[in-house]
């Protein structure tokens, strides 16, 4: 009997302090109306004192547990998908072990950008598929704001913070992961990069106050060449998904809802138009949220399940692309 991951519990954590396409307009120059028509975004969340990335992530991974009824003691092993922790060494997930109290667990980061959750399901899948009573809490997490140059208005005004986890365990019913494909083109890397170091060391902003550009890092930090992400972006997701489609002889028109990686309102929409799914059947948090990279798909599965939007049986599909290049595809009976 096939044994795959299983997702029974979801959880995410929103900063405090919103900050909207208006407020960008005193910090750079650009416009509300930039912002949204290309984007989508019409506000984001940033990160204060106290929501540092393993904060953020704890308490989205403890909202997971309670809600899949285990508790921190239960679990078996911890990843969190990031490429903002606070530090190199420990992992971010260290940090979250030591928050909750999941002593019996182990814990690593994964790091594949805004693909660094559904990297890390697919390794809960695999250690599942041999020991399916094992209890895993994966997290995609970020504190985006802390590396972001806030001088430089093509990439500040894209980013945002958050947290958002799931408990996944093994089952052998029909429910659970059903097919994924992962995938990397180191090749392209300088498309899409962040410093290892920041310039300086870069406070969080503090809680409340708007950024200011001498609290940030010197620099361009992030690289990004957005016409070049955006073209790639539509094209690799799209055949992947046509191909894990094809390779488990089911069609778009049997998807419930596609969870993507909210990146940009617009490869969302070229995305879904290429794959022929309804727009209406893609969930979306972008608008809110902003981009925050391996925390927004979490964020948006959380925010799905909240809302009531997922069915039991319902055929879901998960679609990431981010730095590095990395991407991939899920799809998930719930
Ligand atoms: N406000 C006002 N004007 C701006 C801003 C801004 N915030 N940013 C750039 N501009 C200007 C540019 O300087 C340019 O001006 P110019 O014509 O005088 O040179 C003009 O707007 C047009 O810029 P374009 O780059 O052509 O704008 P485009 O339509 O490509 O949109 C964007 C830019 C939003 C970055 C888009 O390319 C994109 O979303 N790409 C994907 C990037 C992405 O998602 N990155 C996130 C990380 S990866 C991931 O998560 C998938």
């Amino acid at each position: 009997m096939t044994r795959r991951a299983t997702i029974i519990g979801t959880g995410s954590y929103l900063p405090k302090r919103v900050l909207t396409n208006k407020e960008l307009e005193k910090i750079v120059k650009t416009s509300d109306e930039w912002i949204t028509t290309r984007t989508g975004i019409k506000s984001r969340r940033i990160a204060g004192v106290g929501e540092e990335t393993s904060k953020m992530a704890a308490i989205a991974g403890e909202k997971a547990l309670q809600m899949a009824g285990v508790s921190p003691r239960e679990l078996d092993m911890i990843i969190v998908g990031t490429i903002t922790a606070e530090m190199v060494m420990p992992s971010c997930a260290c940090l979250v072990q030591k928050e909750i109290g999941a002593e019996h667990a182990f814990a690593f980061d994964v790091s594949a950008a805004c693909s660094g959750f559904v990297y890390a399901l697919e390794i809960a899948d695999r250690y599942l598929k041999n020991a399916p009573d094992m209890k895993i809490l994966v997290i995609g997490a970020e504190t985006l704001s802390s590396r972001v140059d806030w001088q430089d208005r093509n990439t500040c005004v894209l980013f945002g913070d958050g947290a958002g986890a799931c408990v996944v365990t093994g089952s052998s019913c029909d429910e659970g992961l059903l097919a994924s494909r992962l995938y990397s083109d180191g090749r392209l890397w300088q498309l899409l990069s962040l410093d290892a170091v920041p310039r300086r060391y870069c406070p969080v902003v503090d809680y409340g106050t708007i950024p200011d550009q001498s609290s940030f890092c010197d620099g361009s930090a992030f690289n990004m060449v957005g016409k070049d992400v955006f073209k790639y972006a539509v094209r690799e997701m799209g055949d992947a998904v046509e191909n894990l489609l094809k390779r488990e002889s089911l069609t778009v028109n049997e998807i419930d809802l596609m969870i993507p990686h909210q990146a940009n309102i617009r490869i969302l929409k070229s995305l879904a138009e290429r794959v022929n799914l309804p727009f209406k059947r893609v969930f979306t948090t972008i608008q809110k949220y902003g981009n925050s990279s391996a925390a927004s798909l979490p964020i948006a599965l959380d925010e799905a399940n909240g809302e009531g939007q997922l069915q039991k049986g319902d055929l879901l599909l998960f679609s990431v692309f981010g730095g590095g290049f990395t991407w991939g595809v899920m799809l998930w009976r719930w």
